[in-house]
């Protein structure tokens, strides 16, 4: 299944996507043009594209076939319009255990909040998501945060899960291991690790 990957930053999800030789990655939009992930898109000869325009993403997206669109570090909130037209087909990373902290500063809000467990929510995204980061959840993986932990170390702990759940939900996907009942996602069972 051919995935199209959304970014606004660094890359780093968009790198452990590239990496997994059962992904294929077949092009990048960034809503920003210094986005350092669309480095490693193009070290990786993956087609990129630079705009904030929805109606221009969905035509690069279309043009390149992707069966799954990814958003990896997109930091824009996608209209109801952009949703619906690749409805079912659109899986968010997301820096907490949803639905606790949604939004642009997960990690912070979550350390001052002084949360003793925390992680990281692989889910899809719904026409729901006028609010940030919201839909059926795919794959959550928690972990624990102590007095002495601060936003940026614990970023760095969620990034290596991060790595390795959302490329396992995006093979899932792509093979079909996914069914959605309502708000829940049953993963079956022949794909359970
Ligand atoms: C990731 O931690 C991702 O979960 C988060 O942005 C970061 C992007 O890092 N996404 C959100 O907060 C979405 N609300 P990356 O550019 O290195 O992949």
């Amino acid at each position: 299944m051919r995935v199209g990957v959304l970014i606004s930053g660094t890359g780093s999800n968009l790198q452990a996507l590239i990496d997994d030789d059962a992904i294929d990655v077949a092009c990048v939009v960034s809503d920003r043009a210094q986005a350092g992930g669309l480095e490693r898109a193009s070290r990786a000869g993956i087609e990129s594209l630079v705009t904030a325009d929805e109606a221009e993403t969905a035509a690069f997206l279309d043009r390149h076939e992707v069966g799954l669109v990814v958003l990896a570090g997109y930091m824009r909130i996608l209209s109801a319009e952009f949703v619906r037209r690749f409805s079912g087909r659109i899986m968010n990373v997301h820096p907490s255990l949803l639905p606790a902290f949604p939004g642009a500063h997960a990690v912070a809000d979550a350390v001052e909040h002084g949360v003793r467990v925390t992680g990281v929510t692989v889910h899809l995204v719904d026409d729901g998501h006028v609010a940030a980061d919201s839909g059926p959840i795919v794959l959550q993986e928690a972990m624990a945060v102590s007095y002495d932990d601060r936003a940026e170390n614990v970023t760095e702990r969620l990034h290596e899960i991060e790595h390795r759940l959302l490329p396992r939900a995006v093979r899932l996907f792509s093979a079909g291991g996914i069914e959605v009942v309502g708000r829940r996602v049953r993963v079956r069972d022949e794909h359970l690790a």
